[in-house]
């Protein structure tokens, strides 16, 4: 980790300030201040983390009652779990008590969550059962010290979470690209394999590169012989209108390419990102694996290869690239000023067996490498922002339209903390 002095000087007002004034320089990248300042971190841990719908993970990690599994955001930790009853359940990893953490390990299955540090235990479904010797306090009662509740959505078969306990819905906006994920069956499919990547720069740093494509001819050599995302609109538009054309009828998904953009400052309300695009991979491409060929039977309702993929967002944080046969989530999560958890799931069908259906190995093949590469540009872009001397330079209007959006919605939601 890069040390970041910190900048005794810094406020709200001093962020507030600079906000105001980067809003004024649009289309242009943003000052370093915004990835250094721990005041401006805190706003948006407040404002954008702690209130936003964050994928945590699939049904399927919690198949049988006691199953859980921890999920990190900054300095925070959420149990997810299944508890005696089936019901799933969403809590703060923190004791009633002192605060402790209450579990470690980060999966497994428990009937009971036993803090480690004076041994009150709680449920699986977050009730305290029994605080030693509490009966001594005049009044204490366990039912006033459940495990606080996290509000969560299932959609898809994929767990939402949102700190808020006001958030506004986040399923209804979704229902806009419900036809169109529905292609891949994700309630029924199977996590082929997870990985966390942490990285050492910014989230916003991780985010920004997600979200554009100027960067992926340069870095990402394989990834671009398959994917026309990599070039501009013109030169690959006869690929995707003729990808368009046949999508509906080889997939066997009606509305399969049709596109919604609702995302970022089009949200049906704050950080309910909602977008779905299909576009083309290079001809006789049929899936993201080395030799374009497939890696896995097809997904749910997937009747064939079209030669494109759809790629999805949901939330401020999470993506999806789904091929015909595999779908890759992304999703990014601040650990702290610095570092960056970059998530990877990939999704085969529900029926796909390992070393029969598909072989791990291919099947992660290109993501887990292109992720590297992004690993390592987003290092030095990291290194190069740090710098005193960097001075931001414009976005292209085309390829960098995404992060545009993305900085101009960020910078209004810290201006609108004045207020
Ligand atoms: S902090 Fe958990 S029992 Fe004391
Ligand atoms: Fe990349």
């Amino acid at each position: 980790m890069k040390f970041i002095a910190t900048d005794v000087s810094d406020t709200r007002e001093k962020m507030v300030g600079m906000a105001s004034a980067q809003l004024e320089q649009q289309g242009f990248a943003i000052d370093s201040y915004f990835y250094r300042s721990h005041v401006t971190y805190e706003t948006e841990l407040e404002n954008i983390i702690f209130k936003s719908w964050l994928y945590a993970g699939h049904i399927s990690q919690i198949a049988n009652n006691g199953d859980y599994f921890l999920f990190d955001i900054g300095e925070d930790s959420l149990i997810i779990n299944r508890d005696g009853d089936g019901e799933v359940r969403v809590m703060h990893n923190i004791c009633r008590h002192r605060g402790a953490r209450v579990v470690e390990e980060t999966s497994g299955n428990r009937r009971t969550f036993v803090c480690p540090y004076h041994g009150w235990a709680y449920s699986n479904d977050g009730s305290l059962k029994r605080a030693r010797e509490m009966d001594k306090l005049e009044g204490f009662s366990c039912a006033d010290y459940d495990l606080k509740k996290v509000r969560f959505e299932v959609f898809h078969g994929m767990i939402f979470i949102n700190c808020d306990p006001r958030a506004p819905d986040f399923v209804a906006p979704l229902e806009n690209i419900t036809r169109q994920l529905g292609a891949y069956d994700l309630t029924n499919a199977k996590v082929a394999h997870s990985k966390t990547y942490r990285i050492n720069a910014n989230w916003k740093l991780c985010l920004e590169n997600y979200l554009e494509c100027y960067h992926c001819s340069s870095s990402h050599r394989q990834y671009a012989k398959l994917h026309t995302l990599q070039a501009s609109f013109d030169k690959v538009k006869p690929l995707n209108e003729a990808m368009w054309a046949r999508a509906a009828e080889i997939t066997g998904v009606p509305g399969i390419a049709e596109d919604y953009y609702g995302y970022y400052n089009d949200s049906a309300s704050f950080g309910a990102c909602s977008y779905h695009s299909r576009y083309a991979l290079y001809d006789g491409v049929k899936t993201g694996s080395a030799d374009g060929q497939p890696l896995a039977p097809l997904m749910g309702n997937m009747q064939g290869y079209d030669g494109g993929a759809g790629d999805f967002q949901m939330g401020p944080l999470t993506f999806m690239l789904n091929y015909p046969d595999h779908c890759v989530l992304y999703r990014f999560i601040p650990r702290s000023l610095t570092e960056t958890d970059m998530e990877l799931v990939w999704y085969v069908n529900g029926n796909a067996e390992e070393g029969v259906d598909y072989d791990r190995e291919k099947l992660t093949w290109l993501w887990h490498h292109t992720s590297l590469e992004d690993e390592y540009i987003i290092m030095r872009n990291s290194e190069g922002v740090n710098s005193r001397f960097y001075q931001p330079g414009p976005y292209h209007p085309e390829h960098e339209a995404t992060c545009m959006e993305f900085i101009r919605w960020y910078l209004q939601m810290l201006v609108s903390t004045a207020t």
